[in-house]
């Protein structure tokens, strides 16, 4: 019954501002909340202690601080500081670590100039420690403005920045063409959002044969490029199609979400492939957690574990990915 719900409804309920009061109540409270499993902690102290475990792991991370379509110049600005706290933080712990953001996060739908500003704050806090920020990318209205505004920078000299395509987009041909001939870091990811058939293929065939061409031209032409999935053909696609290409496993990496196939995260990091997990945190998880169950309806099988773990007080609140 759950894998039939749609992911267009989940992804419907994302916007639900009483489902949000309603799972934001509970979704983190005690160490059993049922989106621990995807999300890193609701404050820094605990995302650093994530990180840390991670890194102990040999893990590479990338840390997002969880909020997008802020409303306000000041909530923008409340982002940015928390971002320029966060370069500190990782800093001063000694971490390893790269960054994720979101740029309506940065005020990029109430004027571009605030989030190019926002973000060139940003870059700079980070180049001093040799730090990197991947800008996430969102639903296809926001896609243009993300790139015009990587590429602004990206001509200002700014070289620790990267961005995101995605499979489902038709346009993300054209997009990764250009993105290596800049030479600029792309992450490939199948997309994450409910996409008109005027944008986005809507069948997973479609989704999955599109992500392993652009994986293909990533891999031969990209700078060091980041294969962002949990499927296990487009990782062995991806790895053949290096060994056959000659290309060593210090040229890319994988990346994961974290709490998603943990199973094969710990698979491919023994195999000695890099990978890269994505840990979000901070107190804005539920539209992030609700994409996650869109992906996985059968992960609503866990919420309701875990909600039941918390009024029965027994069983583990998650299954093995
Ligand atoms: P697919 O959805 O086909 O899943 C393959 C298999 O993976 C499933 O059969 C299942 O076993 C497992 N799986 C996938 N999702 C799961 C889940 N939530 N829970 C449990 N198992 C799951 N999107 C976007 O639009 N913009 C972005 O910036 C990013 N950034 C990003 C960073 C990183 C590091 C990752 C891994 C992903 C993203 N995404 C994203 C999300 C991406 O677009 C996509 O929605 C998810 O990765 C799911 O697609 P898969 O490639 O895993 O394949």
């Amino acid at each position: 019954m759950l894998a039939s719900l749609s992911r267009g409804f989940f992804l419907t309920l994302a916007d639900s501002a009483s489902l949000k009061r309603l799972a934001s109540r509970y979704g983190m409270r005690g160490r059993e909340g049922f989106a621990r499993r995807f999300i890193g902690g609701e404050t820094l102290d605990e995302a650093i202690e994530t990180a840390s475990q991670l890194e102990r792991r040999g893990l590479l991370h990338t840390l997002n601080h969880l909020g997008e379509h802020v409303r306000t110049v000041a909530k923008a600005e409340a982002a940015t500081v928390e971002y320029l706290t966060i370069i500190e933080r990782v800093r001063s712990a000694r971490l390893t670590c790269n960054l994720s953001l979101k740029l309506t996060q940065l005020g990029l739908e109430l004027d571009r100039a605030t989030a190019a500003t926002n973000l060139r704050r940003i870059l700079e806090a980070a180049e001093q420690g040799h730090g990197f920020v991947r800008i996430d990318m969102e639903n296809s209205p926001i896609v243009s403005a993300t790139l015009e505004l990587f590429e602004t920078l990206w001509q200002q000299g700014h070289r620790n920045v990267g961005v995101v395509l995605q499979a489902a987009l038709y346009r993300s041909a054209d997009d990764l063409r250009r993105m290596n001939a800049l030479g600029a870091r792309v992450r490939l990811v199948k997309g994450a959002y409910k996409e008109p058939e005027r944008v986005a293929y809507q069948q997973k065939a479609a989704v999955d044969a599109a992500f392993l061409r652009l994986m293909c031209g990533l891999l031969q032409d990209g700078a060091y490029p980041a294969i962002a999935t949990h499927d296990p053909k487009m990782i062995q696609a991806g790895c053949a199609f290096a060994r056959e290409h000659g290309i060593s496993t210090d040229r890319f990496e994988f990346q994961m979400l974290y709490g998603v196939r943990r199973d094969l995260q710990a698979s491919l990091h023994a195999q000695g492939y890099r990978l890269r997990i994505y840990l979000p945190f901070g107190h804005e998880w539920f539209p992030y957690f609700m994409r996650r169950l869109a992906e996985r309806p059968a992960n609503v099988a866990f919420v309701i574990k875990g909600v039941l773990h918390e009024h029965v007080g027994q069983g583990q609140a998650f299954g093995k990915h």
